[in-house]
């Protein structure tokens, strides 16, 4: 067990974590251009749609081998360390893949238990460290709000910051997953009108899951999107999700059932019961209700997709995973191309794609 020695609190973070989101979002960006990725309100409409633009490049770029060698020597003189002390299979392979895509050397912690935690050196000491070594941090941990401390750190209190990407922060945010699942919402309603007007249902553990609030967040940059939150009512979608939602005007409603969401959605975006959170046991009794089978396929729209951020358990029969409108398989590879745009945005590396990529495009 790894066990902290109390620590001073770092004089200034108090007073800055205190301040309201939007006065502290400018330490976090470097000449117009995002720095740190903490938050989902970071992303505004033209950065999403360049980012995907960019994305959509890169995935060219990367169809030809010699497309491959070039983005490998982008930034083949720079290193990132994955810092991922919460279980991840598919956010810590798609950033070291992205990693590697652009050439990046990488390290890895993925348990504290292997690390000079253990000997009792904090968390904020072990970022420090790694910024001794590498020119960016990637981290899940299992604190809310520890990604925005360990910029804030780096930015306002040392004397090497590197960008911090936020890979999942407690039961707070996932901003990364919420940019690969837009990206996915895109590409699927782009012969139907983009995402703008679409009704999106957000389905299961919604009180407890990371990925809904990001997403949920994301929502603002599109023109007359309808949320349909379907939970049961112990785990619905949080107040501040629902104060950020009417504060910007976007439509939603809660749902206690799968099957009232299912005919008016263009979405269905399912998440896993997250019972690693329960005290006891009070997850097991609401589980099946909120599983979608083969046999709600008939009550959704033709057009409409199946997403999931996985991983899964039971609540998408494997069964569903044949019909066409089942996206979640291909959502999870965006999220290495999504990532790899974004690596690329933060160190500037997107003007020489833009600039020079045209000669791998066939
Ligand atoms: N979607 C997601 O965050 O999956 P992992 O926990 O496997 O990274």
């Amino acid at each position: 067990m790894v066990k902290h020695t109390a620590q001073r609190e770092f004089e200034g973070w108090k007073e800055f974590c205190s301040r309201p989101l939007q006065e502290r979002l400018p330490l976090f960006s470097r000449d117009g251009r995002i720095y740190d990725v903490l938050f989902s309100q970071q992303f505004n409409r033209p950065f999403l749609d360049f980012l995907y633009g960019l994305t959509n490049r890169i995935r060219r770029i990367a169809k030809s081998r010699e497309g491959m060698i070039w983005l490998h020597k982008l930034h083949a003189h720079q290193r990132a360390m994955l810092y991922f002390v919460q279980p991840s299979t598919r956010t810590f392979l798609s950033f070291l893949n992205a990693c590697h895509i652009l050439g990046f050397h990488t390290s890895e912690i993925r348990d504290p238990q292997t690390s000079s935690e253990i000997k009792g050196e904090s968390p904020e000491d072990s970022i420090r460290t790694f910024s001794s070594y590498v020119d960016l941090i990637i981290m899940r941990h299992p604190q809310e709000g520890f990604a925005e401390k360990t910029a804030w750190l780096l930015n306002d209190f040392s004397d090497r910051p590197v960008p911090v990407i936020n890979a999942g922060s407690g039961r707070d945010q996932h901003p990364t997953q919420a940019l690969l699942d837009v990206y996915t919402l895109q590409r699927s309603f782009e012969e139907i009108g983009g995402i703008d007007g679409k009704v999106i249902a957000m389905v299961g553990d919604l009180n407890r899951g990371r990925t809904v609030r990001s997403l949920s967040y994301l929502m603002k940059n599109y023109n007359g999107v309808k949320i349909l939150y379907a939970a049961p009512p112990a785990f619905q979608i949080g107040e501040d999700i629902r104060e950020f939602l009417q504060s910007h005007g976007i439509h939603y409603e809660e749902h206690d059932s799968l099957e009232s969401v299912l005919p008016e959605a263009d979405a269905i975006y399912m998440t896993r019961i997250q019972d690693e959170h329960d005290v006891k046991g009070e997850s097991q009794s609401e589980y099946e209700a909120f599983s979608l089978g083969k046999e709600h396929l008939a009550r959704m729209k033709p057009h409409a997709i199946i997403m999931h951020p996985l991983p899964r358990r039971g609540e998408i029969d494997v069964m569903v995973d044949k019909d066409p409108r089942a996206v979640y398989w291909r959502q999870e590879r965006n999220g290495m191309w999504t990532r790899t745009a974004l690596l690329a945005v933060i160190f500037g590396t997107d003007e020489k794609i833009e600039a020079e990529g045209d000669l791998f495009l066939s």
